[in-house]
């Protein structure tokens, strides 16, 4: 299947937090982000917490947003009959993840985020997982994408994902210096990113809503999108 490419915009884009993920960048990524970042410096691990939680809600069609070197999606255990989508700006993320799932039926759609959402399908499942703290911005611009979500989840669909915190929580020596290096780099917007307002603009637009924080990393999942008409004053 051919990958959908989005027009540009001349608004503030997502491309920094997305033009890392080199090859070589993703060919490391499993060790330096997954194995020794969420361990020691997130304090959040992937195998004893992050991948179960991305387990967790797998319906029978999926859409992995921000999928990256496609960890999650080689061990995630994803069963045969789901359909599965990818959406990412970054081509690479996209091929790698592509393969490394191993379903030529994959969908791929390169778009950012952070602009009108290509999106045509309906998803009983939406993951995305350490994908808002690369974003930039203020939090509450980036829970737009919780908004144009909405139309793209099933009745019973739930989206759910993790991403790093910057506010309300404590990092440790090692994390302070990765917060440091990538938000001067632009790599993540996460200064900012707080519980309470995170939880608050999902409660704005889902019924239902549940947040843990697991070291330096919130983890949440929404479901019954409340209709629009509730949200209009
Ligand atoms: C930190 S990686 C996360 C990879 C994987 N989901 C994980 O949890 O390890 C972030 C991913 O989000 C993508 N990404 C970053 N900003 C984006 C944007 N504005 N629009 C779409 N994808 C974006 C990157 O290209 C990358 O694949």
């Amino acid at each position: 299947m051919a990958t959908q490419v989005v027009g540009s915009s001349t608004e503030q884009t997502g491309e920094a937090g997305a033009a890392i993920y080199s090859p070589f960048v993703l060919s490391v990524y499993d060790l330096w982000v997954l194995k020794i970042s969420n361990s020691f410096a997130w304090r959040c691990p992937t195998k004893s917490i992050q991948l179960p939680f991305f387990k967790q809600f797998i319906g029978k069609r999926h859409l992995d947003i921000g999928p990256g070197s496609g960890y999650y999606l080689e061990h995630g255990n994803i069963p045969e009959e789901t359909a599965v989508t990818l959406l990412d700006l970054n081509t690479n993320s996209l091929n790698v993840a592509k393969q490394r799932l191993g379903r030529p039926s994959t969908v791929t759609i390169e778009a950012d985020v952070t602009q009108t959402l290509p999106l045509e399908g309906v998803y009983d499942s939406i993951s995305l997982f350490f994908l808002l703290h690369c974003l930039p911005g203020l939090l509450e611009e980036k829970m737009k994408l919780f908004t144009s979500l909405k139309p793209h989840l099933a009745q019973k669909g739930v989206v759910y994902g993790s991403t790093i915190l910057g506010k309300g929580i404590q990092h440790n020596w090692f994390g302070t210096r990765l917060m440091n290096f990538y938000n001067n780099k632009g790599v993540f917007g996460n200064r900012d990113d707080g519980e309470e307002e995170f939880r608050q603009a999902l409660c704005n637009e889902y019924e239902n809503v549940e947040t843990r924080i697991v070291g330096c990393v919130l983890l949440f999942s929404a479901s019954r999108p409340k209709d629009d008409s509730e949200n209009s004053d």
